[in-house]
């Protein structure tokens, strides 16, 4: 069989990305990289590539990649993917696609005049619940969706207090660009993408200042977000999200959908990374409620943009989409930092 060869940038999320890879029949993982060696050794151990590399430049510049996972700090994904897509090869970027819209832009511009495939990594419609719901979706069980909110409260987990993920100048945000463009994009994703018009948001910050003063620790970013959007179908989407809350659950995930023929609940059990899907039938004027199926064959990210490359197809989770989620993002700072709506 044809396969892509790939390599795998940062080895925090990127181990998952590599592991994917491993598995792959569509896949040659040709490559890992990390600056940090130990780290490096030990997945290098687990996932079996023919190299690895300490510097991304380098890995790059490997002749024998064709394609490149980014799993870096998010201040690097743009350069990262910029010099990636500049020495001729595909990208599939973690989320968020950038720090902002801007680079976002430049990410997108560049991949479309090279003519290679970006992808962003929003591995949440790969669920097999995400999956089910959007086949029902396609089937046209819920009509059109009028209404949705998506939701994903953390009581206490903010990623590595101190560390890049909490200072503004590596991150470009916190829970809202961490989390809140996972249940974003997952709610856009199976409302189409329809185009938001305008945008009202609200960003809060008081307990990672609280836990980061008490640790003598940097945090200047969001940890709870909120957002109303409006789109030009008249469509409207509620998102909340938090790192670090004082409620009940872990783990909260709850995206649900409104349409006229029917809704649509997609929700985490207990407290953790297990996901239930239902779907709500208006039958003469009754609500029934299924579980919808879950559509065969399924496949990870990783295999879908193997498959993509090989086929010359655009993957399902384009670079353009990870650019209106960033437009999105970069609405939402701002309309919480103005206290206006934004339009769009
Ligand atoms: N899709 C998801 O579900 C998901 C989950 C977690 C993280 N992420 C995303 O993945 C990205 C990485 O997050 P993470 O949690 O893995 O962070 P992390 O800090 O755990 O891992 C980043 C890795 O990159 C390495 N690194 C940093 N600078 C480097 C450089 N210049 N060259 C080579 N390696 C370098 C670090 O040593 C580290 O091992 C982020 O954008 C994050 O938003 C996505």
């Amino acid at each position: 069989m044809e396969q892509v060869r790939v390599g795998v940038i940062g080895m925090g999320m990127g181990r998952n990305h590599a592991v994917h890879y491993r598995d792959c029949p569509e896949a040659d993982l040709v490559a890992i990289c990390d600056v940090d060696e130990g780290r490096l050794a030990e997945k290098a151990a687990e996932v079996h590539p023919r190299r690895t590399y300490t510097r991304y430049e380098d890995l790059i510049a490997d002749p024998e990649i064709d394609a490149v996972s980014i799993a870096l700090p998010n201040v690097l994904h743009a350069p990262v993917t910029l010099q990636a897509l500049e020495a001729g090869k595909h990208v599939m970027c973690e989320k968020p696609l950038a720090m902002n819209a801007g680079e976002a832009e430049g990410m997108v511009a560049t991949a479309r005049r090279l003519g290679r495939t970006l992808m962003v990594h929003f591995n949440v419609r790969f669920n097999p619940t995400s999956q089910a719901v959007k086949h029902a979706i396609d089937q046209g069980a819920l009509g059109h969706i009028y209404y949705a909110r998506s939701v994903w409260h953390r009581k206490r987990g903010i990623p590595r207090l101190g560390g890049w993920f909490t200072q503004q100048q590596l991150s470009g945000g916190g829970a809202l660009i961490d989390l809140g463009v996972h249940r974003l994009d997952l709610a856009l994703w199976l409302m189409d993408y329809p185009k938001p018009v305008s945008v009202t948001g609200v960003t809060y910050g008081h307990l990672g200042k609280q836990l980061g003063d008490r640790e003598g620790k940097e945090f200047d970013v969001d940890d709870l977000a909120a957002g109303f959007i409006r789109f030009d179908n008249g469509a409207s989407l509620t998102m909340e999200t938090s790192w670090a809350s004082n409620s009940e659950k872990r783990e909260d995930q709850w995206t649900q959908l409104f349409g006229i023929d029917g809704g649509a609940l997609i929700r985490n059990l207990h407290e953790g990374y297990d996901f239930e899907a239902r779907i709500f039938r208006n039958v003469d004027g009754e609500v029934v409620t299924e579980e919808p199926h879950v559509p065969e064959p399924r496949e990870t990210a990783q295999q879908h943009f193997c498959r993509a490359i090989l086929s010359g197809t655009e993957p399902m989770a384009t670079g353009e989409q990870g650019l209106v989620v960033m437009r999105l993002l970069d609405a939402l700072y701002e309309s919480a930092a103005s206290g206006y709506e934004v339009r769009l």
